[in-house]
């Protein structure tokens, strides 16, 4: 089959998408793939309602097991194509087996994780959200906005990769020290002045925490009891990562006690039920949500960190090209896009 021909006959399935992603495919749309676009998320009941395509395009909270992956394989699916950077929800082992392959977007603008994180950082120190609300109510008082100067603070990074390094960066800009915990050290970020150091120092020597490694089983609720316990009095925890980098329940019993003084989460453990969707009118019954969206001291987003005209822009152009070498080369240049 010539290239061409391969890419003409294609047609993808894309799940869980909003109108933004309809809006960038379609302009980016460069190969003339055709696009089948389903709001719902992918997941064993879902699977049916994809129908003579070879290609599925898959999001954040999109369920990629077993029973999806054979499902896929039986219907004549031949590559997944995630339309991000995690890839915790898919299960790369069955995707071997059944003979699909795997791809996703590496690194489409680590600046707009990066600039998100440090967005969350100013809020909750300096509390422009409030102080928002309050001029506009024509309450100019100043009680209860104090925040702190970032300059000569500490801040700790979990995960050194493209969207750490970037915010290392950024701290660095403000002129704060900046710790660093990854299993790979980076030699190009200790020049510019970040301290490589072990976990449990980050824990213990931060005044802001910020998380950028990937969910896996090392990672998984690497903020517990214990690591709480390490850190300073009212620490500020940054999660632009990964819901279950953060063990809930233990942070709500350390923002409860006041150790933690700070929380900002763009990404939560059990966010698939609920982020990306508008719940204004209904009842929610995710009890450990609600008593996070209680304290005031807490800002949650719901997973935007990404949500940047660039980073859209790239998302699009990379997938289609991650597709279309995969249907011509079987192969996709940049390695790290390709998971299996
Ligand atoms: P990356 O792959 O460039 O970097 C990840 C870094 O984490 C690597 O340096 C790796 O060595 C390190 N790492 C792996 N295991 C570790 C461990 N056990 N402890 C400490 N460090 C470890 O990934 P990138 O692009 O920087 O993204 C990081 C994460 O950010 C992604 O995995 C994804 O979950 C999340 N993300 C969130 C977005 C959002 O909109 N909120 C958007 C994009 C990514």
């Amino acid at each position: 089959m010539n290239s061409s021909a391969a890419v003409d006959r294609s047609k993808i399935a894309f799940f869980s998408t909003q109108p933004y992603d309809k809006i960038f495919f379609n302009q980016y749309n460069e190969f003339g793939f055709e696009l089948d676009f389903f709001e719902t998320q992918l997941n064993p009941q879902t699977v049916t309602l994809i129908q003579d395509c070879s290609i599925v395009c898959v999001f954040v909270n999109d369920i990629v097991n077993e029973a999806v992956i054979k499902q896929l394989a039986e219907k004549g699916v031949k590559i997944i194509a995630l339309r991000c950077a995690g890839f915790n929800n898919v299960d790369l082992e069955a995707a071997k087996k059944y003979n699909l392959k795997v791809c996703r977007v590496p690194a489409y603008s680590p600046q707009a994780v990066a600039e998100h994180a440090m967005a969350m950082i100013l809020t909750l120190n300096r509390k422009t959200h409030k102080a928002y609300n309050r001029v506009r109510e024509q309450n100019f008082s100043l009680n209860g906005l104090l925040g702190f100067d970032l300059y000569g603070k500490t801040i700790g990074i979990i995960g050194t990769g493209n969207i750490g390094k970037t915010f290392a960066k950024i701290a660095l800009g403000f002129g704060c020290k900046v710790l660093a915990y990854d299993i790979v050290t980076n030699v190009e970020m200790e020049k510019d002045g970040v301290i490589f150091t072990d976990l449990n120092d980050v824990f213990r020597e931060s005044d802001i925490i910020s998380l950028h490694c990937p969910l896996n089983e090392q990672t998984k609720h690497v903020i517990n009891e214990k690591s709480i316990a390490l850190m300073k009095d009212h620490v500020m925890i940054i999660n632009t990562s990964r819901g279950g980098l953060i063990e809930t329940a233990c942070v709500i019993e350390g923002l409860k006690e006041g150790k933690i003084g700070y929380l900002g989460i763009d990404v939560y453990e059990q966010e698939e039920k609920l982020f990306f969707r508008d719940l204004s009118a209904d009842i929610i019954q995710d009890d450990a949500i609600q008593r996070l969206m209680s304290f005031p001291n807490v800002l949650v987003t719901a997973h935007q960190a990404f949500f940047t005209n660039e980073a859209l822009t790239q998302i699009a152009l990379v997938t289609f090209n991650n597709i279309k070498s995969l249907l011509t080369q079987n192969d996709i240049e940049n390695k790290a896009a390709l998971l299996v």
